[in-house]
């Protein structure tokens, strides 16, 4: 039986099946952003992350081998300037989640992809090369465009903001066409016009790969509930409860058209042996030797100055982006850290997707001092095997 025949047969899977792969730990946990260099770490710190493949292969053979659940890339085709060119290294986001699948066991790898930069047939070949690759691990996190001259790099301009959203909901209908049931389909969208079209091999074992998006407008919201399985979003810096708050209000949305999501949050870790030597660590990397030229290339890229939203609020941005781009900052030692990520999970958040200054380092004592302590907690339990 060759391999694609043998894939034909391998048991159908269902959905629940694949998000269910590792259901016996209500909170998932995820790694943001190691496709790009420095990570999430707008920093000069020279430990800062590489982005290179040797380190990116390196910690998903760790993560999958810890029981980490999913590592998502940040799509990103240019840098952000400054002094370390922030972001200027960035492996692209489907033949690197290709080869970490090939290289792990139960891992989930998301693909970042710009609907409007890939053909959607393409794009839809793509994702089941991967999901084959890794037997039904690939997942997709559809993104609509954030940077104007990133665009201008390949000649597209972007839509207006919601029109971006139209676009993409005939991308992703097309996509789903492709990896359906039909061998032959046609499709005659405002913006996508289809002929003929026929798409084998179908993904991985009769399911599909998981869909998330992380829209934060309410068009951006809208779309997630209509066609995401996973909506990613930003937990309130400040309160747990409205946390809570915002996470019931998607969910409850999604529940009003029948629908079910699971809502996620984006951070940042530095977890120490001592509170005070997370606090020391985090301040000499994000303040004392923050890249805050790139941080300012940040926030000129979204219009953010003095001048459009006053010094103030200027200001509140400028600390925001700078101490982990607005992910929620986690500095503690792991009581602290497991706390925390213990009560997000109780503010309803299936799962959080974080960032470490440099991954490889830190992660191994965060998978020795808090994944025991969530295990205690019940949150999580011991990975078998
Ligand atoms: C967790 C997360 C990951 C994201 N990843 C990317 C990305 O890699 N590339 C990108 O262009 N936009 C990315 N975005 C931007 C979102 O897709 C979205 O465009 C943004 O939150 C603004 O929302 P809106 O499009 O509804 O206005 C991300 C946002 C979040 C919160």
């Amino acid at each position: 039986m060759n391999d694609m025949t043998k894939a034909a047969a391998a048991p159908r899977a269902s959905m629940r099946d694949r998000m269910a792969m590792y259901n016996e730990n209500t909170l998932k946990i995820g790694l943001f952003g190691a496709n790009c260099s420095s990570g999430r770490a707008v920093t000069l710190v020279p430990e800062r992350w590489t982005g290179s493949w040797e380190d990116n292969l390196a910690l998903a053979k760790m993560s999958d081998a810890a029981g980490i659940e999913f590592m998502l890339p940040v799509g990103r085709w240019k840098g952000y300037g400054g002094d370390t060119d922030y972001m200027g290294t960035s492996l692209e986001t489907i033949t690197w989640a290709t080869g970490l699948l090939a290289h792990t066991k139960r891992l989930i790898v998301f693909g970042t992809v710009h609907a409007p930069l890939f053909h959607p047939l393409i794009a839809a070949k793509q994702f089941v090369t991967a999901d084959h690759v890794g037997q039904g691990r690939f997942g997709l996190n559809i993104v609509v465009g954030w940077n104007e001259d990133e665009f201008q790099m390949f000649g597209v301009s972007q839509r207006d903001h919601d029109s971006r959203y139209d676009y993409a909901q005939e991308w992703i209908d097309a996509v789903k066409l492709a990896w359906g049931p039909q061998d032959d389909f046609e499709y005659n969208g405002q913006f996508i016009k289809l002929k003929n079209v026929r798409s084998k091999p179908k993904p991985y074992g009769g399911s599909r790969p998981l869909i998330m998006n992380a829209g934060a407008s309410a068009t951006g919201r809208g779309f997630a509930i209509r066609n995401c399985d996973a909506f990613f979003t930003q937990a309130d810096r400040t309160s747990m409860d409205k946390t809570r708050t915002l996470v019931q209000a998607a969910k409850d949305e999604a529940a009003a058209q029948n629908k079910e999501l699971d809502v996620y949050a984006v951070g940042v870790v530095t977890c120490r042996p001592t509170q005070k030597e997370a606090e020391e660590y985090y301040h000499y990397a994000t303040i004392e030797n923050g890249d805050w030229s790139a941080v300012d290339g940040i926030l000129g890229k979204k219009n953010i100055s003095p001048a459009t939203v006053g010094e103030e609020e200027f200001q509140k941005q400028r600390h925001h982006y700078a101490h982990g781009m607005g992910g929620l900052l986690m500095v503690g030692d792991p009581d602290r850290i497991a706390n925390t990520l213990a009560d997000l999970s109780r503010a309803g958040l299936r799962g959080i997707g974080f960032s470490f200054v440099n991954y490889l380092k830190e992660l191994p004592y965060f998978c020795d001092e808090v994944l025991p302590r969530l295990e205690r907690m019940g949150i999580r339990t011991k990975r078998k095997g």
